[in-house]
């Protein structure tokens, strides 16, 4: 018995207690007492007590991440698909790689259900200001489809740290007091207000950031699906606005295109943050996935975005995922990542205070038989994915940024890069960033001649050294 539909940690007791007893997926029923529970209030009989000091087990932690998200949709079989796999998983550490198997491609299909949800709960919430005797309060009413209030509140915390707040769900509501964040059960519709001064601000951000030439009725769509607009304030504005789409596009192509000054090169613009309220990366993380911006998101697994401490002094920037980080969604956990890993550690660059990521952030492949072979991602498909690198650089803002092989270089600089000429010195980018350029760790593992890959690697750690020193003592 949980102690709610949320409840991964008494989930990951009761798993860990169970498993260690031998019990069989059949042989249990996991409840949650709740509304809508089939076994709510039934005596449990003489079911075994779960014991919380059972020993832990040991899995990938690719399993531990992918149960802490899918736990939290709404199928009322999660607990039981995620303890069979939990016990397959700890028999057989490699369990995790049989992409065909049926239970783990619905795990990954209920984590990317509520990574979505977590998203539309990101984007979509719009607080309404309520005076109150301690000041004013924001109340917003979100209605999420999975148990993520308790998993997504951290985020308007970080984000909305000076305001106090106040997220009402039918489920479960978040308060935030500006010191203290709480839980307490749901609320109804009319609990919330309804429109304030606010929305006017939204409509005017909306309505200027809105693009007609842009314009793609379908996509907007399944992007703001239609069950969030009425909380929108700006939702009033999206059907005057795609019936002008037309005319003003026509109006935008007839005008004078703005010259550009000499030397000025389109891809080396600075990109703006695209969300009103600047960047986060636990946001960008969630808003990646939903990435359509070229067409490499239909084949990959999930978008895998950068890792590591979000105020690094060291950015280092690879090509895209490869396989292994595609079924992961981890950059560098593949063969370049050990390779990279091993030289980092060489060079006295200590990767957990590194920040990793890709130029492009889904996984280009072909198919060819059961494997997937690596394909270099086209100019067009970099610059699609730039602005994602644009928005982790300039909410990091590293003293140093790492780019490693032709793909991160022409990403970071805006332009060709060639390795040969450029590696292995610091260089400024246009954008005013300190720019170091490398191999990627990928040309080492092709090298075919042993001593030859001996001497790269020694200049790869080389290199490398040179970016220790912007890390700074801890
Ligand atoms: N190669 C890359 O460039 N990035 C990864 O994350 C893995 C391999």
């Amino acid at each position: 018995m949980l102690a709610g539909p949320a409840d991964v940690a008494g989930w990951r007791t009761a798993a860990r207690s169970l498993l260690a007893d031998g019990v069989p997926a059949e042989a249990v029923v996991w409840s949650t007492g709740g509304h809508g529970d089939l076994f709510a209030g039934a005596d449990a009989g003489d079911a075994p007590a779960c014991s919380a000091s059972a020993p832990s087990i040991s899995v990938p932690r690719e399993f531990v991440e992918l149960a802490g998200v899918g736990l939290l949709h709404s199928d009322p079989g999660r607990f039981d698909l995620f303890y069979r796999l939990l016990a397959r998983v700890a028999a057989n550490r490699t369990a995790l790689g049989d992409a065909a198997d049926p239970d783990l491609v619905r795990a990954r299909a209920l984590a990317k259900a509520v990574r979505r949800d977590k998203h539309k709960m990101t984007a979509f919430v719009r607080f309404r200001e309520v005076a109150t005797e301690a000041g004013p309060r924001f109340v917003a009413w979100f209605e999420p489809d999975h148990h993520i209030v308790e998993a997504t509140a951290p985020f308007f915390v970080r984000r909305f740290a000076a305001m106090r707040w106040s997220i009402l769900t039918p489920e479960r509501s978040a308060h935030w007091d500006g010191a203290d964040l709480m839980f307490a059960e749901g609320a109804r519709r009319a609990d919330a207000p309804d429109g304030d001064a606010l929305e006017a601000v939204w409509r005017t951000y909306y309505a200027n950031i809105f693009n007609p030439a842009r314009l793609k009725v379908s996509a907007m769509r399944a992007e703001m699906p239609k069950k969030y607009w009425r909380n929108l304030p700006e939702a009033s504005l999206i059907s005057p606005m795609i019936a002008e789409a037309a005319r003003r596009t026509s109006a935008m192509v007839a005008a004078e295109p703005p010259v550009p000054k000499k030397g000025q090169r389109l891809m080396s613009k600075p990109i703006a943050p695209l969300s009103p309220d600047g960047n986060d990366i636990d946001a960008l993380r969630e808003e990646v996935d939903g990435c359509r911006n070229c067409p490499l998101w239909a084949d990959a697994t999930q978008a895998v975005f950068g890792e590591g401490p979000d105020d690094a002094e060291v950015v280092v920037v690879g090509e895209q995922p490869g396989d292994r980080e595609d079924i992961a969604g981890r950059p560098f956990v593949g063969p370049a990542g050990a390779l990279f890993d091993r030289a980092a550690e060489a060079a006295g660059l200590d990767r957990s205070r590194v920040y990793v990521t890709n130029a492009v952030k889904h996984f280009k492949f072909e198919p060819r038989g059961k494997f997937r072979l690596h394909k270099s991602p086209s100019t067009s498909e970099i610059a699609a994915c730039r602005p994602w690198l644009a928005r982790e650089l300039s909410t990091i803002r590293p003293r140093l940024v790492v780019a490693m092989g032709a793909t991160a270089a022409r990403a970071v600089i805006g332009k060709p890069v060639k390795i040969g000429e450029a590696r292995g010195r610091l260089t400024t980018s246009a954008e005013g960033v300190e720019v170091l350029v490398t191999v990627h760790p990928s040309f080492l593992l092709r090298l075919p001649d042993e001593a030859r890959k001996r001497e790269e690697y020694d200049r790869f750690v080389a290199d490398l050294g040179l970016a220790a020193p912007f890390v700074k003592a801890a």
